[in-house]
């Protein structure tokens, strides 16, 4: 019998092979190599990279305030497919339903859900201090048409939402990434259109804004270049299921105080035809 006495030096089940720099590196390479696969292999779209990044504490208050309702009105991006029963229960009622997808703090989520109290809103973001403060100022402010999902837009759109089921997407000022080499870590990608207007309902509309010139212009040609989706010449005055006008957001602002011209986009998932053929 071996007694491990504590004397007795032990021996290490270290790889010796590990203080060879070249051997790490072939390691590192390897690894590097296979994430890259496995991205490529099983993601059609990007990936979020500001969401470990971007850390922030709330405050006691708003903490008490997460404990409290977040079990109720929140959801952890998950694998768990919700049906459209499900979401209607969520809100306890049936209702034009609309996503607003990287809603950072949520100011002008909050008002245009007070200003559309038949609206049914489902606010997603990854930043929890963002998420926190909307929160905060839903159940403050007593907005009873919010409720929240927290974590990758791709994720929840992909798992959780219902196909063909959402009136409308928001997507205000997203991160515009502007070095070319971070291009692909936008979330507006040919991807990603395909997969907003899955989650459209015929006739559901995507209300996109931003300040980016270059980011615009990508935007444009890929939503325009997406099959599924119609751009509406009328733009904010096309007929939509909820209001095209909105607050100045928080990140609009930056935008306008350094200049930038607003760029607006308007696409709708084509209205589904009636039985004499004619779109409705
Ligand atoms: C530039 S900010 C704009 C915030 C807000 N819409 C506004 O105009 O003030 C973009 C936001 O999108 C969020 N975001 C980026 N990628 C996301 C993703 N894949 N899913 C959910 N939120 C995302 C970020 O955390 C950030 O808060």
């Amino acid at each position: 019998m071996v007694v491990n006495d504590s004397q007795t030096p032990r021996t290490s089940s270290r790889n010796p092979r590990w203080d060879d720099p070249a051997y790490r590196a072939q390691l590192a390479a390897e690894k590097r190599a296979q994430n890259k696969k496995r991205n490529e292999s099983s993601r059609l779209y990007p990936r979020v990279t500001a969401f470990r990044a971007r850390h922030g504490a709330i405050s006691d208050a708003k903490q008490r305030i997460w404990n409290e309702y977040w079990p109720q009105l929140g959801k952890n991006a998950s694998d768990t497919e919700l049906t459209p029963a499900d979401i209607h229960d969520w809100f306890g009622r049936e209702a034009t339903t609309v996503l607003e997808i990287g809603f950072g703090t949520g100011t002008s989520t909050s008002e245009m859900a007070q200003a559309e109290p038949h609206i049914n809103v489902l606010a997603l973001e990854v930043y929890k201090p963002g998420i926190a403060q909307l929160l905060a100022r839903a159940v403050r402010e007593d907005i009873p048409n919010i409720r929240f999902f927290r974590g990758d837009a791709v994720d929840v759109m992909e798992s959780m939402l219902p196909a063909a089921f959402l009136d409308g997407v928001r997507i205000f000022f997203p991160d515009p990434w502007p070095k070319a080499r971070h291009h692909k870590r936008r979330l507006l990608q040919p991807g990603t259109f395909e997969l907003i207007s899955s989650v459209l309902k015929p006739g559901g509309i995507l209300h996109v804004a931003t300040d980016h010139a270059d980011y615009a212009e990508f935007i444009e040609e890929t939503g325009d270049a997406c099959d599924v989706l119609i751009r509406r010449p009328e733009g904010l005055d096309t007929p939509a299921p909820m209001s095209l006008q909105r607050p100045t957001t928080k990140f609009e602002n930056k935008g306008l105080r350094a200049g930038h011209v607003i760029h607006e986009f308007v696409w709708q998932r084509p209205p589904a035809p009636d039985s004499n053929g004619i779109e409705s």
